[in-house]
């Protein structure tokens, strides 16, 4: 599993911890999850392509490097996505931002589509696809078909969670995608919830139950 990038950091551990404490209320959790968010946005972007620029520094010229940051496209899935973009958009402030809207039919566990915006993708964009728990896989290897047909083609995964069901469908529909975790948990249980996990991630963001 050469994409799967499971990112090991005692900084992320400990964050990761309280996430998972049921006791942790919405306010932390928001918080955490946007810190643990930038330490995995500053592995994932590791290998991103820079470009040469000229530089004026108060005594003289020199060359530096930037990243092409507006031809970087966020996509968070909603919505337990959204907990996780202020974190990348923090390090990457001119990237711009797809939505894409996919819930989990409760019998089936099969991904249904309720919202699509992109903005404009070409093959020379690096495209982030966020949302904190990689469970059965369906709803994100979902995204990254509409990515790619979009005109996508650079494509990143980042994580919370992710389960092994999960990685395992999202490899083998997607072999070109790199997976970027913080923690690859045990399995799924029957209702498609990863073992141990932190619950339903959305709810815990949002407080919906
Ligand atoms: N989505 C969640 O929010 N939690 C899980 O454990 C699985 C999917």
């Amino acid at each position: 599993m050469n994409n799967l990038h499971i990112v090991d950091h005692p900084l992320i551990k400990h964050k990761l911890s309280i996430m998972r404490n049921k006791d942790t209320g919405p306010k932390e959790f928001r918080e955490l999850l946007n810190e643990i968010t930038l330490l995995l946005t500053y592995e994932a972007s590791r290998n991103l392509p820079t470009i040469e620029v000229e530089v004026e520094t108060p005594l003289t010229i020199t060359k530096g490097e930037m990243v092409e940051d507006k031809k970087i496209t966020i996509v968070p899935i909603l919505r337990a996505g959204l907990g996780m973009l202020d974190g990348v958009l923090s390090l990457v402030p001119n990237a711009s931002v797809g939505f894409l809207g996919v819930f989990r039919d409760p019998d089936t566990l099969m991904p249904i589509e309720y919202y699509v915006k992109f903005p404009p993708l070409t093959e020379d964009h690096q495209i982030i696809i966020v949302d904190p728990m990689l469970a059965t896989g369906r709803s994100m290897s979902h995204a990254i078909k509409q990515v790619k047909k979009h005109g996508g083609k650079h494509i990143i995964l980042m994580c919370l969670i992710a389960a092994p069901e999960g990685v395992s469908v999202v490899i083998q529909d997607h072999p070109d995608v790199e997976i970027y975790t913080a923690a690859l948990d045990e399995k799924l249980n029957d209702k498609a919830y990863i073992i141990p996990g932190l619950g339903d991630a959305g709810d815990r963001l949002y407080r919906t139950k």
